[in-house]
């Protein structure tokens, strides 16, 4: 079966890569044509494990290609998968343009049947806008059905989650296109992967409902640390015992300086958006974007504190700029919202991360120091703070830190460290949610 994936994202180079590998024929388009060039010279435009080695092995063994020209990919395939951009407007709710033009151009160019599947994460109803669109500009005998197919992969270990999913979601009302999309996952009955299979709208509210959770929870035991600060608890411990009980479960319960990225930002604002547009308002939802909101400044306002109120002339060294480990993904970050906001107090900033330097570049250019290591980047300052867990920030070598510091000042945004050891180091040490830290 041949198979074309518009967008060469996260998504859609998992997407195709991963296809490629269940034994399909993948052509992955995108309208950058650098990117286009990167990819065939073997360059990944993006920092994802494993997805070097996934992509090589498919474009050795001539499964894999990638191109600029969709209107000849779309001509020589029967599935054509939807992974562009769905970005946030300003008042929240979803940016459908790119989705909307890829589905004029499937229109204007098909001449027989297709099955087009949207993997973007896009509002409940655009699989039917989708295909009005293409019906209202195709001609003669051309066709197409629409299949709703959520992603749910993460940045940072995207390559597996495609390859080993909790569940695919598989939603449409044509019979014969849940066929064609479910005999593209075959692969996957193989170890037993769960298939929940519905209808479009009911495939899109799955997407936005999951993150939508996900990201209550994150909120959820942001507030809770918060409040251990208050009153001296230890919000891991806390989270802990929670995590123990199998209703609640452990994961997604980790307080640090508030969830960022490409998804869980713009997802929750969509959520809440469609829930206004039906006036049947989200409540739960639009609390977790406004303590997830409120959590980025509470970081701001703990480096001040440090600082004894007096940021203005000191030097703060930024450990970890990605919005998680193992990305070099800024959407969203809360480093963006730290970095902005203390430049705005006046202070020198140097910023390390293994993966992602190109990308705040990209933001604050000569603004603030680019570094190449955590101990370069802590030289001379009056703070250090851990903003991104990457593994190599929990194992440093903190005599050496303190060594460079101008003043040994820690804020741990991520919980790395030990408070009592560190402080027994000689640190004045500010953590999220323990104790009176
Ligand atoms: N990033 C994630 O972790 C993740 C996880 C699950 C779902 N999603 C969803 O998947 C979708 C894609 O996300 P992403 O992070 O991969 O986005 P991305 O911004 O990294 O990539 C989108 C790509 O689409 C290309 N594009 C846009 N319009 C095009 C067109 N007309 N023709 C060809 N290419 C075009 C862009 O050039 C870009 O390379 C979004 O809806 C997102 O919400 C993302």
């Amino acid at each position: 079966m041949h198979i074309t994936v518009v967008g060469t994202g996260y998504v859609g180079l998992v997407a195709g890569a991963g296809l490629a590998d269940f034994g399909l024929h993948v052509v992955c388009v995108d309208k950058i044509k650098e990117k286009i060039d990167l990819l065939n010279n073997g360059i990944i435009p993006f920092y994802e494990p494993g997805l070097k080695e996934l992509v090589d092995r498919n474009v050795a063994n001539g499964r894999l290609s990638f191109s600029t020209d969709l209107d000849q990919a779309i001509r020589s395939s029967l599935v054509i998968f939807i992974a562009v951009g769905t970005p946030s407007r300003d008042d929240g709710s979803v940016d459908l343009s790119y989705v909307e033009e890829v589905a004029q151009y499937i229109g204007g160019c098909i001449d027989d049947y297709k099955v087009v599947v949207t993997k973007s994460t896009v509002p409940v109803g655009t699989n039917r806008r989708i295909k009005e669109i293409i019906d209202g500009k195709c001609s003669g005998g051309a066709f197409v059905d629409v299949v709703s197919n959520p992603e749910f992969l993460r940045e940072g270990s995207a390559v597996e989650d495609f390859m080993r999913p909790n569940r695919v979601v598989i939603g449409s009302d044509s019979p014969k296109a849940l066929a064609i999309v479910k005999d593209i996952y075959r692969p996957l009955y193989l170890i037993e992967t769960p298939f929940v299979i519905t209808n479009l709208e009911t495939a899109e509210m799955i997407k936005y409902a999951s993150n939508a959770f996900l990201a209550t929870k994150i909120s959820f035991i942001n507030e809770v640390a918060n409040l251990c600060e208050k009153v001296g608890a230890d919000v891991h411990h806390v989270a802990k015992a929670m995590g123990l009980d199998k209703r609640i479960g452990p994961k997604f319960l980790h307080p640090g300086p508030g969830f960022g990225g490409s998804c869980f930002p713009k997802d929750t604002m969509a959520f809440a958006s469609l829930g206004m547009t039906h006036s049947m308002p989200l409540k739960i939802v639009e609390a977790v974007i406004d303590v997830n909101n409120r959590q980025k400044m509470r970081s701001v306002e703990k480096v001040r504190e440090i600082l004894n109120g007096k940021p203005k002339g000191k030097t703060v060294s930024i450990l970890g700029l990605s919005f998680k480990p193992n990305t070099s993904d800024i959407r969203e970050a809360p480093s963006i919202v730290l970095v902005s906001s203390l430049l705005k107090d006046g202070m020198k900033i140097n910023v390390y991360d293994p993966a992602a330097i190109k990308e705040f570049k990209s933001i604050f250019k000569d603004k603030i120091s680019y570094c190449n290591d955590p101990y370069e980047a802590s030289t001379g300052a009056d703070v250090a703070v851990i903003v991104t867990e990457w593994n190599e920030f929990r194992n440093l070598d903190l005599e050496r830190l303190k060594g460079l510091m101008n003043s040994p000042n820690m804020v741990d945004l991520r919980n790395v460290y030990d408070p009592e050891k560190t402080r027994s180091l000689g640190f004045n040490y500010i953590g999220v949610g323990r104790g009176n830290s």
